[in-house]
């Protein structure tokens, strides 16, 4: 399963491209406006921290805007990832701009059908969002399950499932129990993902006894000549 990160935010994306776990990015305008910065500036310094996947979405609601607009993005860099809307015109853009050979992640997918049309039009990605489901009593999981499923029937599908509008780890558990492509984390819940409060009091407790030993691993020169490791 791939791990992109769901921000804007040079500071979170370098921290967390730091751990290695990172391959790609996604933003969308509003995670624009919150970052302040200029558009174009932001995607370009993200795609020099990360060589994956780096969504940047139009914002046009015309085809010829769209494509446009989209041609302008994935001039930024080789890794840009141009975003568009799952609408009809949306849908049309996806098709000329992979036809030119972008990559397209079709965002705001909402249900299996419209995730059938965006696999039709080539999409290099599909975001279905289980968070913004979920928040209206639907089930955000299912779409997944049912996407996974569709897709799977059909090999000459290569559109990957992206779960988006990601809440909480457990979204990515089950995502990754389904088998969903990659999974778009909010920094928040990349962070959570590492912590269990085990882990913390078993790593204190093995250091307490370590400190009781009065061993060191790096013990120094005089104590590695002694024993032939220099
Ligand atoms: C990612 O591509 C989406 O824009 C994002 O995951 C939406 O998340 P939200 O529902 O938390 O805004």
């Amino acid at each position: 399963m791939k791990f992109f990160v769901d921000t804007a935010e040079l500071s979170d994306i370098r921290e967390l491209a730091a751990t290695g776990l990172v391959d790609g990015v996604t933003t969308n305008p509003s995670l624009v406006a919150k970052s302040g910065r200029d558009f174009i500036d932001v995607v370009k310094e993200i795609c020099e921290v990360v060589a994956g996947p780096v969504s940047a979405e139009v914002t046009a609601t015309d085809f010829h805007g769209m494509v446009r607009e989209g041609q302008k993005l994935a001039k930024i860099a080789p890794n840009v990832t141009v975003k568009v809307p799952l609408t009809v015109d949306g849908l049309k853009a996806c098709k000329a701009l992979t036809g030119e050979g972008a990559m397209v992640n079709v965002t705001l997918c909402f249900s299996p059908s419209q995730a059938i049309l965006a696999a039709k039009a080539g999409a290099t990605f599909v975001s279905p969002f289980v968070g913004r489901l979920d928040d209206v009593s639907g089930d955000g999981m299912s779409l997944i399950a049912e996407i996974c499923e569709i897709y799977a029937n059909y090999p000459d599908f290569r559109t990957e499932v992206l779960v988006a509008s990601i809440r909480h780890p457990l979204h990515v558990v089950e995502a990754a129990k389904i088998g969903a492509d990659v999974a778009t984390l909010p920094p928040k819940v990349l962070r959570q993902m590492f912590q269990h409060p085990l882990t913390d009091k078993g790593l204190a407790a093995f250091l307490a006894d370590w400190e009781k030993t009065g061993q060191r691993i790096l013990g120094g020169e005089a104590e590695d000549q002694k024993r032939g490791q220099a």
